[in-house]
């Protein structure tokens, strides 16, 4: 099989080195890719929001198989594009994906199907937005509604900070037309995690829980980032409250969907707050987690162009999906600055002494400079560890960090740390 997976990050780092494990793989393209990802895979100059491009390409070279990475070409519709000129693809539709691209229709979904959810209301105006807060006070989350990288989120501590968040999402227009509408949430308490599952529209397989460390700095301090880094198994997950978020939360979404006339089939990536009152959802994505995916799918037991197949075929519910009974950590080395500016171009050395520790390094933000692989972008790298436990893991991979090195050179020291104080 020929296979085109689409983006440039570590998620897709860690899909093309798990689905270059399948024996039925020839042929792995990548677009763009990076550095790490063309060590086993050809990567390809087209950007992963060039939907006409990608499709030509994946005419041109026969490709059996595309596997969407990022979220912006699923909102997009790069899945109705492909489908519809007989392409095979693994991902939600456009309208599907909406579950991540608008905050307003998750919502709305959430509480239509009963799933539980944080309390919210909408509003297209500051002024309703900004009186909606004066009578409730604290204790509010402020988001812009459409696609902002992962920015459009503020946490308020006082009634002032969420005043301003609404007056820079709604009147500042920060994030662009993502703030046409926000949404205010009630604050949840509780440790967070997030479960994906591979999905037909019908049958959803969860995947091992994954917990992901947002902030920028030890102690969950400092501002939000793609990801700092992550672990799997999530020990906040226990086996029960996996059973129930599959039951109050994953299979009533899918179903709710299909009974709207909206089979959802790829990943369904559900972000949870573990409440005192049981799991709910934070957000719902359309992909693969980053760095998740770096977690989860070392740990993955089977063949995943198989699982992917039977999503797309409509039959998951035949497939068995099993997991290592092992556990993965995975830590961000990211450039000194990052989330704010950070600089480019630095050169990495060490990356093959980190991965004799028997590890494997992620590439997600990096570049070539001739021979020699430079610093690219925010998260550079992504280190990740398996072994028979957390806290192996965490022995086995920060070594492997610590033969990193570049200048400006960032990462947490701490990742794991929920799990190890269990
Ligand atoms: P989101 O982009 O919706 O995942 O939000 C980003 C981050 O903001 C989440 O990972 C949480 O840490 C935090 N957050 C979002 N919504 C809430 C909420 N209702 N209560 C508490 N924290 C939240
Ligand atoms: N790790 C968070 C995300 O992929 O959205």
């Amino acid at each position: 099989m020929r296979i085109l997976v689409v983006g440039g990050g570590g998620r897709e780092h860690a899909l093309v080195w798990k689905l270059a494990q399948s024996p039925r793989v020839k042929k792995i393209y990548c677009a763009p890719g990076n550095p790490g990802i063309g060590q086993i895979a050809e990567c390809v100059d087209i950007s992963a929001d060039n939907i006409k491009a990608l499709c030509g390409f994946a005419r041109e070279h026969s490709v059996d198989l595309t596997v969407v990475g990022p979220e912006k070409p699923l909102t997009d519709g790069i899945v109705d594009y492909f489908t519809a000129q007989g392409l095979r693809i693994f991902g939600p539709t456009q309208e599907a994906a909406q579950l991540e691209g608008s905050k307003t229709f998750a919502k709305e979904r959430m509480k239509e199907y009963g799933v539980p959810t944080a309390e919210f209301a909408v509003f297209s105006s500051a002024a309703e937005a900004r009186a909606y807060v004066e009578s409730k006070g604290t204790g509010i989350v402020v988001k812009a509604d459409g696609l902002a990288a992962g920015k459009g989120v503020v946490v308020a501590e006082t009634k002032a900070e969420a005043l301003a968040a609404i007056d820079e999402i709604m009147l500042k227009k920060v994030h662009g037309d993502a703030g046409n509408q926000v949404v205010l949430e009630e604050r949840l308490v509780g440790e967070e995690a997030s479960l994906l599952a591979f999905t037909d529209g019908v049958t959803v397989v969860p995947m091992v829980a994954a917990q992901d460390h947002k902030r920028v700095g030890d102690g969950d301090v400092g501002p939000n980032t793609g990801g700092m880094g992550a672990y799997a198994p999530a020990p906040v997950v226990t086996p029960q409250l996996l059973r129930q978020i599959q039951d109050t939360i994953l299979q009533p979404m899918i179903d709710g969907l299909r009974q709207d006339g909206i089979l959802y089939q790829g990943v369904l990536y559900a972000g949870l707050m573990i409440t005192a009152d049981g799991p709910k959802v934070i957000e719902f994505n359309a992909r693969f987690g980053d760095p998740e995916t770096q977690v989860v799918l070392p740990l993955l037991d089977a063949d995943l162009v198989k699982i992917m197949e039977a999503c797309i075929d409509g039959t998951l519910a035949g497939q068995t999906v099993k997991w290592r009974d092992k556990a993965a950590v995975c830590v961000v080395v990211a450039a000194g600055g990052y989330p704010g500016e950070y600089r480019k171009g630095d050169i990495i050395t060490g990356l093959g002494e980190a991965e004799a520790r028997d590890t494997v390094v992620f590439h997600a933000g990096t570049g070539l400079a001739g021979d020699t692989i430079v610093t690219h972008g925010g998260r550079v790298l992504g280190v990740t560890a398996m072994a028979e436990n957390i806290a192996a893991a965490v022995d086995k991979v920060y070594p492997a960090v610590g033969q990193i090195r570049f200048a400006g050179m960032q990462y947490r020291k701490d990742i794991a740390h929920r799990a190890l104080k269990r």
